[in-house]
């Protein structure tokens, strides 16, 4: 009780203290626990396990961890989890000599309790303080069953949808994907660390993982130190300056190194230029991967690279704390490189409050009123209903009504006393786990708090509304035997919902695919129903763009959902019935082929630029498919129209200090109330180094009821328009440049104005 007492005075002195006060306090009292440590108390701090839930009972293969924890030899662990299980571990870290507690890590990607839509859903809100908010529901509960670090979030740009991982991110574009690692990195940590609802963030994977060549996990990154400037980089300086307590490097070796050994983007980069004071964690194996990679010879010359290149704690390599010591001993790490690793970890368990208190976040009571949280659920809601796009929503062929949204669509309904027939088909209507996604946790109870599609439709189209049910075929099938099935329920129906997609575990980490269009015969079943003449509805639930070429030309209501999470199934039923307006934008852009793959919106124009997407002639195209993606960054529908008048600047030139407005109207013309995201993207029209065709520089997500205009302002300075040039210095340079305001990437108004001296 009296240390209790002690430890709680303690914390109250501490933040009565202004900030430098009490940084250089915690560096005071991190360099006293350093003084008292062995080298191999040190070491013992920059190695982590995974937890195994065994590790709180019989020895497992790797030797008894309770011991190795007694004896200081483990600085962390990952997937521990549960208040229980943390606290027995740590009481047994209690027991060691300096009573260094453990940090406890785990993927708490999109949610841990209450799983909130795919990050790369998310991006798709383009709602930075949504986005937040997910975060800091998922550092509460993650918080309160004891984890206190997540691995997230990862800030990675992907322009490959073959790459397992894209779901992870935030997409393809450096702005976009700098505000959300941003944001992602203000909500796990929260008030900052301490609190007892954060979690240290994790910006990951440092670096370039997500161009992995061909968009095979693991594989080798090639580019120029520029690209990687200019569009890599961004989100880890943004999650770096966020304030991010750690990052994870990666993988991947970058132009020949493994950036688990690279020095340069660890040492000189994060820690030098940067200034990050976090500590780096390598990736699952990393170190010792470098064998493999023709790098290290061995485990302990893998150590020494990895230590040496500014990679602070083994993830589950064992190699730091099998050779570290010795290579200490034989001067081939020098005790300074092992010191700044130790300080760097000691210092974020001092700033978790853990020296105070290694129980803080061991409290069974929060830990049962995260369990279940209403609050918790219904942001997961909210967020879900912001992930979804509406592709499409045409007229339906020669009915001349648009399908969506279903509540109060006459054209839709039966109408007297005749009920309607609704069909709801695919192989995912009655999926209940799939909502969850990748990276998420399947706890025992959870199917209880997920609806299906099925049940959620049921629930808003009952009494009044029939519905009826065919599979028609599984995800990977090949066959057509549930086709007739889908035909004959489809032609009973007077409209159909259809739900395809990917299985969950289809994309994620080590699961890059060479073909990403729509599995199975899903296309052909959509193919059958269709045939049937009925308005037909598609849903797509995948965790990547998927290829859908058929789908995208002729069914005239498509929406991609992503997987949305516990509240999946209600959020989609919300959008189809038109409880809530879609308003979400495509953070990648979505190819016809996996030919045109990497695709993005921010490429440069090239020597010979295609005219436009039917221009062959000699110009830089494809003699077998347009150049343009099948859906553009950016794109996203409403069941509104928005109509977007001209732009006007305050000025054509600009010089240093000055600030450029661009202004426009953009109206509400269509039905329903609804919010646009309002795209700014900017040219530079001639460069020392060549420029994108287009930069996203700024959005506002607008709200507005049906009639409504809003005059919108952006504004930019000369500091908005820099980029790395040829000697990696971030400039910006005089000259002209477009200006454009649209809807989507592809669909903008265009001005121009001028730097000048
Ligand atoms: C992944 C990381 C993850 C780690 C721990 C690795 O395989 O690449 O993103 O944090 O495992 O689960």
């Amino acid at each position: 009780m009296k240390k209790k007492i002690q430890g709680l005075l303690l914390i109250a002195v501490l933040s009565a203290l202004p900030a430098a006060a009490q940084r250089k306090n915690i560096d005071q009292k991190v360099d006293s626990v350093l003084k008292l440590m062995t080298l191999e108390e040190k070491v013992g701090q920059m190695n982590q396990y995974n937890g195994d839930w065994a590790a709180t009972g019989p020895i497992t293969k790797d030797g008894d961890k309770q011991n190795q924890i007694r004896q200081g030899k483990i600085g962390s662990m990952l997937n521990v989890t549960g208040v229980d299980h943390t606290r027995t571990l740590q009481e047994i870290a209690m027991q060691s000599r300096l009573k260094i507690p453990l940090l406890f890590g785990q993927d708490v990607i999109h949610g841990y309790r209450t799983i909130f839509p795919l990050p790369l859903g998310e991006a798709a809100s383009w709602d930075i303080e949504a986005i937040e908010r997910s975060a800091r529901v998922a550092a509460t509960e993650a918080s309160a069953v004891g984890i206190h670090w997540t691995f997230a979030p990862m800030v990675d740009i992907a322009r490959d949808p073959r790459w397992g991982r894209v779901m992870e991110g935030a997409g393809e574009d450096p702005y976009l994907g700098s505000l959300i690692a941003t944001a992602r990195v203000k909500g796990f940590q929260g008030k900052g660390l301490g609190n007892v609802d954060a979690v240290m963030a994790c910006g990951k994977h440092f670096a370039a993982y997500g161009a992995a060549v061909a968009g095979r996990d693991y594989n080798s990154v090639d580019m120029s130190l520029r690209q990687l400037h200019e569009v890599y980089l961004p989100p880890f300086k943004a999650a770096a300056e966020a304030g991010a307590a750690t990052f994870m490097n990666s993988f991947n070796d970058l132009n020949g190194i493994p950036a688990t050994g690279n020095k340069y983007l660890q040492r000189d980069l994060l820690k030098g230029q940067w200034k990050f004071n976090g500590f780096v964690v390598s990736d699952w194996g990393s170190v010792g991967e470098m064998i493999n990679h023709g790098y290290s010879k061995d485990n302990y010359e893998a150590a020494m690279q990895a230590s040496n290149a500014g990679s602070d704690m083994d993830m589950e390599s064992r190699s730091y704390i099998q050779h570290l010591v010795k290579l200490v001993k034989e001067g081939k790490v020098k005790m300074a490189v092992i010191d700044d690793a130790v300080r760097r970890i000691l210092k974020k368990k001092f700033e978790m409050g853990l020296f105070d208190d290694p129980f803080r976040y061991c409290n069974e009571q929060r830990e049962k009123a995260q369990w279940n949280n209403e609050a918790n659920l219904q942001a997961s809601y909210d967020m879900a209903k912001k992930s979804i796009v509406l592709l499409k929503n045409d007229p339906v062929n020669n009915l001349g009504f648009r399908a969506l949204p279903l509540k109060e669509n006459p054209a839709m309904w039966m109408q007297g006393n005749t009920s309607t027939k609704i069909a709801l088909i695919g192989p995912l209507v009655k999926s209940v786990k799939d909502h969850l996604g990748f990276w998420s946790y399947d706890w025992k109870d959870d199917t209880a708090r997920i609806k299906t599609l099925w049940d959620a439709v049921k629930l808003k189209a009952e009494p009044g509304a029939e519905l009826l049910y065919a599979k028609g075929s599984g995800i990977m099938d090949t066959s057509r035997a549930g086709f007739a099935e889908a035909v004959n329920v489809a032609s009973q129906s007077n409209f159909v919902i259809m739900y395809v997609g990917e299985e969950r575990v289809f994309t994620g980490e080590a699961k890059s695919k060479s073909n990403i269009h729509l599995p199975g015969v899903q296309e052909e079943l959509i193919k059958a129903v269709m045939a049937t003449g009925k308005p037909v509805i598609v849903i797509i639930g995948a965790g990547r763009p998927l290829i859908f070429n058929w789908t995208a030309e002729h069914v005239p209501a498509i929406l991609y959902t992503w997987w949305l999470g516990t509240r999946g199934a209600d959020a989609i039923a919300d959008v189809l019935f038109g409880d809530y307006n879609p308003s979400g934008k495509l953070p990648i852009s979505f190819p016809r082929a996996e030919g045109q793959i990497p695709i993005y919106y921010n490429h440069y124009n090239t020597g010979r630029p295609a005219a436009n997407d039917s221009d062959m002639n000699y110009v830089s195209a494809y003699i077998d498919l347009r150049n343009s993606p099948q859906y553009a960054f950016g794109h996203g529908l409403s069941y509104t129209k928005f109509a977007y008048s001209d732009i006007t600047l305050n000025k054509k030139t600009i010089r240093p200090g000055d600030k450029l407005e661009a202004k426009m109207t953009v109206t509400n013309a269509g039905k329903y109330d609804g919010e646009e995201v309002v795209q700014l993207y900017i040219r530079d029209r001639v460069g020392s180094v060549v420029r994108p065709v287009k930069e996203l520089k700024g959005f506002q997500k607008v709200w507005l009821k049906k009639g409504e205009r809003k005059v919108i302002t952006f504004t930019l300075t000369v500091e908005d328009l820099r980029f790395y040039n040829e000697q990696l210095q971030y400039v910006y340079e005089p000259g002209e440049f477009n200006l454009y305001i649209g809807g989507s990437s592809a669909d903008v108004k265009e001005v121009s104005f001028q730097i000048v001296k």
